[in-house]
């Protein structure tokens, strides 16, 4: 994908080199981004030895895109939680994300990570032409499972005095890559070893271990925890409770104090949310973001943008230029929860994936739940996140998420975007049909074409070009490649078939 976010100018562990041989090591670690360096940090304080490896560089997966809200509460409210998983998995759920955010702010206090680490307000608003009557069920609902609230008229944004709100005390946010680049030198400092540019091509159990093999040689381990965002060791159980979605962040560049440092969101749907970052000389950041939609759905991000700006003018008035817009991806599941610990089917090989546009608390909670199950332990959470769970009452939304990979399979049987590839611009992707099959065709800015399969190598859907991350999304399970064919996102292992 080729936006940068407001992050990415933070290098973590950069002295990573590619796996140079054979290796083995007690645990090792498949993904770097929060999930994955939270996990070799929890198992490095217990005295394992670790290896983390990545098919990129370190941290440069959906963690180097977030907003950085470290939210504690359920964030497609915690009244809709309740309505699948009930009150006490719900109270279950708000403690365990709550631990995780004070676990960040333990580590990074521990470590002495600088990183901007900030306990504040967070406000939950009426969305414009909403009803009041979510901000009032949503009290109730946050209220059952213990979680402080204040009920409140008026947030500090242009027009919205007269709004009706939720305040949440204790929220928190942060520098994403400041802090797991301090993470990483943590875990350095205690042996942890990073292996950048390495993809997993397969994890296997055998003779009671586990096997990762990589082109540039093979881990053997006790255990494995792979933390590649969406999961590389399962074809179908995870990925059918799981759905991807596409969402948008704009940075304004604003004046130091003229917004109350504070997190705020709306009850629109998709909602909008707004977050400060610090930035230099009396000037701040204040990030927005929405404008969600199913990942390939559509390719439309400069409208989504504009629409995001408007809102963010209308909303706050001194904001100043823009100084970024990225996206990502966010993969949601069916009960708002992650799947987190012992891969279905496998022995030693656990998984932290479903991140419910939460997955910073998610990845820091999942750390310390597959420490502790990896290391023998026991925990209140496993049930909650059992990967092999399958939630009754979530039915309805299992069978609206799966009706996509229908519907995108019959897209096979369609005409192509574009007769030849004689009709691309430079930087432009399209598909074609020729004959039976469809291809994924890519023209570079030098002219040359580059020409693909356009089926989706996990499980065969037909992908969609993004214009403005000049790349190819999978509408099923969130899978991304390059427009030379590579894959940039899982669940995809192999990159797309070149047709010449
Ligand atoms: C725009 C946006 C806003 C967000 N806002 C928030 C927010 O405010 N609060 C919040 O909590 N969450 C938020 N999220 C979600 C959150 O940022 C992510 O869910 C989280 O960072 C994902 O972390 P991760 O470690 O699971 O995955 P990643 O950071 O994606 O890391 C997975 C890593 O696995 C690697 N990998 C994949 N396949 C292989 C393989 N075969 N071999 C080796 N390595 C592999 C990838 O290269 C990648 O580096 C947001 C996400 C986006 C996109
Ligand atoms: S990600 Fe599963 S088919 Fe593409």
């Amino acid at each position: 994908m080729t936006s940068k976010s407001l992050w990415m100018s933070i290098a973590v562990a950069p002295q990573a080199i590619p796996l140079q041989g054979d290796e083995r090591c007690d645990v090792v670690v498949v993904g770097s981004g929060i999930a994955g360096l939270s996990t070799a940090y929890e198992l490095s304080q217990r005295g394992r030895s670790v290896i983390v490896i990545d098919r990129g560089p370190i941290a440069g997966g959906m963690t180097a895109r977030t907003s950085a809200h470290l939210a504690p509460l359920c964030d497609d409210l915690m009244g809709e939680m309740q309505k699948i998983k009930g009150e006490d998995q719900s109270k279950l759920f708000y403690q365990s994300q709550a631990a995780a955010v004070d676990r960040i702010e333990e580590i990074q206090k521990r470590e002495g990570i600088d990183c901007d680490f900030r306990r504040l307000d967070g406000y939950l608003f009426q969305g414009d032409d909403m009803p009041a009557d979510v901000i009032d069920k949503e009290l109730d609902a946050v209220r059952a499972v213990g979680a402080p609230v204040e009920r409140l008229v008026g947030v500090p944004l242009n027009e919205c005095d007269t709004r009706h709100a939720l305040r949440y005390p204790r929220q928190a946010t942060f520098h994403p890559l400041k802090y797991l680049a301090g993470v990483a030198e943590a875990c350095a400092k205690r042996g942890v070893r990073f292996f950048a540019n390495t993809a997993a091509d397969e994890v296997v159990e055998e003779n009671g271990a586990v096997t990762v093999k990589t082109a540039r040689g093979l881990i053997r381990a006790g255990h494995a925890v792979v933390a590649t965002n969406s999961s590389i060791v399962d074809r179908v159980a995870l990925h059918s409770k799981t759905s991807p979605y596409r969402t948008y962040v704009i940075g304004f560049a604003i004046n130091r104090g003229a917004l109350p440092d504070a997190l705020y969101w709306d009850t629109e749907e998709p909602y909008h949310y707004v977050r400060l970052q610090p930035g230099d000389n009396h000037m701040d950041f204040v990030l927005v973001g929405g404008e969600d939609h199913k990942s390939g759905e559509v390719d439309d991000a400069d409208k989504r943008f504009e629409r995001l700006e408007q809102w963010a003018r209308g909303k706050m008035p001194m904001l100043k230029d823009v100084t970024h817009r990225w996206s990502g991806q966010v993969l949601d599941t069916i009960d708002y929860a992650g799947f987190i610990g012992k891969n279905p089917g496998s022995e030693y090989i656990y998984v932290a994936t479903g991140d419910s546009g939460q997955g910073l608390t998610h990845g820091v909670m999942g750390a310390i739940l597959n420490a502790t199950l990896v290391t023998g332990g026991e925990s209140k959470w496993t049930e909650l996140y059992a990967p092999d769970r399958k939630p009754l009452k979530a039915a309805k939304n299992w069978v609206m998420e799966n009706s996509t990979a229908l519907k995108n399979l019959a897209e096979y049987v369609t005409p192509g975007e574009i007769s030849s590839a004689d009709e691309l611009e430079p930087g432009e992707g399209a598909i074609i049909r020729q004959g039976l099959r469809k291809i994924a065709a890519y023209r570079d800015a030098k002219g040359n074409v580059h020409q693909h399969s356009a089926a989706c190598t996990h499980l065969g859907c037909h992908l969609h070009w993004n214009s403005f991350e000049s790349c190819w999304d999978c509408p099923c399970h969130g899978s991304i490649f390059g427009p030379e064919g590579q894959v940039l996102n899982a669940p995809a292992i192999s990159g797309l078939t070149s047709i010449s």
